[in-house]
């Protein structure tokens, strides 16, 4: 029995790092997608391949957790252990997300891979119990992450997110707008950044407290704009996003520069998007504008995609 899921990345529009601390902020999946094969085997353990990666390993439960092909493991096995059924499995991973970017691609790998294992075993799992699943993985992967990847991979649209609340979906109609990412070209570890954030704003609390207070209040206002379909004022508002992200210190020259020239270029908005430090920034685009703000990024930077928002979540595939 062989079964495949798919589910979206996603950009984080504002609130990142915020969230990390219980403020609300906003996500948007994307149409690139990951897809997992998970098929029933004879023999013994759990082989996960990887197409992007090249890589292929057979895991019994005493790995090191090192393995680039750990999380997609343990997501197996999590969700075998959930839903009381245990199998060999050959669990193959095919993604168009770029990893390591603050696409989200770890967190669409762990949701499809959930629904894909437990759909090999015969179980349908609800929503939130594939969320919530996924989730274990990316705690593999990142320390303590805030959730909001692993559910707007799961969910799909545009969600405002808060920790201890979860997740309210936005009616939102993103078709006047496109999105355009580019790479700084730096690698970051979000676990790293989230750590570093956590370092300054322990030494000057009150000089934090404010700002954390105005990323809450920006991504309230954020969702406000998003759902009246104001596209110029959520430009705006991630731009004062960026600001705040400089402030609390994830951004450096190479991010600025990309930043500047995307509004140069005439994109409504542009800020870092995810955990900064390097990785990618995001710019809010006018349909019609995308191509000159990314010829505009391609010149300073080696890969730049344009995505669209997408409605879906995690889906089964034939
Ligand atoms: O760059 P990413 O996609 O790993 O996003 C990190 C987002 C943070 O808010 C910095 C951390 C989190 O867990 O939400």
């Amino acid at each position: 029995m062989s079964a495949v899921a798919s589910a979206p990345g996603k950009v984080i529009l504002v609130g990142e790092h915020f969230v990390v601390e219980n403020e609300p902020a906003i996500a948007v999946a994307i149409n690139l997608r990951a897809r997992v094969r998970a098929t029933k085997v004879e023999g013994e353990g759990v082989e996960v391949r990887s197409r992007e990666l090249g890589l292929a390993q057979v895991f019994r439960g005493d790995e090191p957790r090192s393995s680039p092909l750990y999380p997609v493991y343990f997501a197996a096995k999590v969700t075998m252990e959930n839903i009381g059924v245990e199998s060999p499995l050959r669990v193959e991973v095919f993604s168009d997300i770029p990893p390591a970017s603050g696409m989200g691609s770890s967190a669409a790998v762990a949701v499809a891979t959930v629904a894909a294992v437990a759909k090999a075993l015969r179980v349908k799992l609800v929503e939130d119990e594939i969320s919530r699943l996924a989730y274990r993985a990316e705690e593999i992967v990142h320390g303590k992450p805030s959730g909001i990847d692993n559910t707007i991979s799961t969910y799909g649209g545009a969600i405002a997110y808060r920790k201890t609340e979860g997740f309210l979906r936005l009616e939102a109609d993103f078709s006047p707008v496109r999105l355009v990412l580019a790479d700084s070209g730096l690698p970051r570890s979000t676990g790293e950044m989230v750590a570093r954030v956590r370092r300054l704003k322990a030494k000057y609390p009150r000089v934090f407290e404010p700002l954390y207070h105005a990323a809450g209040r920006l991504a309230i206002e954020a969702g406000k704009a998003i759902e009246a379909g104001n596209f110029r004022a959520l430009g705006e508002l991630m731009n004062v996003n960026h600001g705040l992200l400089s402030a609390i210190g994830v951004s450096n020259e190479v991010l600025e520069r990309l930043v500047y020239r995307a509004r140069e270029a005439g994109a409504l908005g542009a800020k870092i998007t995810g955990a900064g430090g390097g990785g990618f920034i995001v710019a809010l685009c006018e349909k019609g504008s995308e191509e000159r703000v990314a010829k505009a990024l391609r010149e300073v930077s080696s890969r730049v995609f344009v995505v669209d928002v997408s409605g879906e979540g995690v889906r089964y595939e034939e």
